[in-house]
């Protein structure tokens, strides 16, 4: 397709074949993953942790993460870019989230919106779609629970499988386009994906998502922090740049840099 919407993705799921969803938080960024091909990008809320040296999601504001979204979409052509709602946002009501969703699409430009909910919010993503917005439902390890669910830990297990499952069917009952599942055992994510109609995408969810995502710093090498076992590194940005830089300075220092080349003459 010219350009990926929320029915792509549903044909995707139906037709068997896999999509990629990408983070990103600026026009750059996106662009580059635009053109590779990337289905989906994420303006995450991580973008606190990422672009903003935050420990926890809970502190970006509207204001600041529209600001990372409204870049992301002059950066595309072609992806599907979805914001998340942050911390606070929309969890007071379905009023709450409708007028904070409102002002994705309006100042932003996004194209759908991504909520974390249970089947206790599902109203809340039903009065957004209602609304006319498409909703991602973020479920399993929400970051923004982080503090209620005990850590960064794996959900789903055992016994409480059903609850995710349940979730789940509660949210695409409330209309959401997709759910992304996160930190849940592989085989409760093959078993959503079988009990859902609409596509899933995981992250630390094992392979039987209809979809993956991964935070792009991480993906491609660039974080140093410490990495889940999730996350797979496919380039080590940040020993090529670590390299350039060096470079750049022993130019400066040595004064080989610039050259005549990158000079300009006086006539
Ligand atoms: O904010 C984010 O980047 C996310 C993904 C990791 C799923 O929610
Ligand atoms: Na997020």
């Amino acid at each position: 397709p010219k350009r990926i919407r929320t029915h792509h993705l549903q044909r995707f799921k139906d037709e068997g074949q896999k999509f990629a969803m990408l983070t990103a938080y600026d026009a750059m960024m996106a662009n580059v993953f635009d053109e590779a091909g990337i289905e989906v990008l994420l303006v995450g809320d991580s973008a606190a942790n990422v672009m903003q040296g935050s420990s926890s999601t809970l502190s970006i504001t509207v204001d600041e993460l529209l600001v990372y979204a409204k870049s992301v979409v002059n950066g595309v052509h072609r992806s599907l870019v979805v914001a998340d709602l942050p911390f606070g946002s929309y969890q007071v009501s379905p009023e709450q989230a409708v007028l904070t969703a409102v002002r994705f699409m309006k100042e932003a430009g996004v194209h759908a919106v991504k909520m974390e909910a249970h089947a206790a919010t599902a109203p809340h993503v039903k009065a957004v779609v209602d609304a006319g917005i498409p909703v991602m439902a973020h479920i399993g390890f929400t970051p923004q629970s982080e503090h209620q669910l005990g850590g960064f830990r794996v959900q789903g297990r055992g016994e409480h499988a059903e609850k995710v499952i349940d979730d789940a069917l509660s949210l695409q009952s409330a209309g959401a386009f997709c759910v992304l599942v996160e930190m849940v055992p592989a085989q409760l994510t093959a078993d959503l994906d079988a009990a859902l109609r609409i596509p899933t995408i995981g992250i630390g969810a094992g392979n039987a998502s209809t979809g993956q995502v991964l935070v792009w710093q991480d993906m491609l090498g660039l974080n140093n922090g410490r990495l889940p076992r999730f996350v797979k590194q496919y380039a080590e940005l940040r020993r090529t740049i670590t390299d350039a830089a060096h470079s750049f300075r022993r130019d400066v220092v040595e004064g080989t840099f610039p050259g005549e080349e990158h000079g300009f003459s006086a006539e």
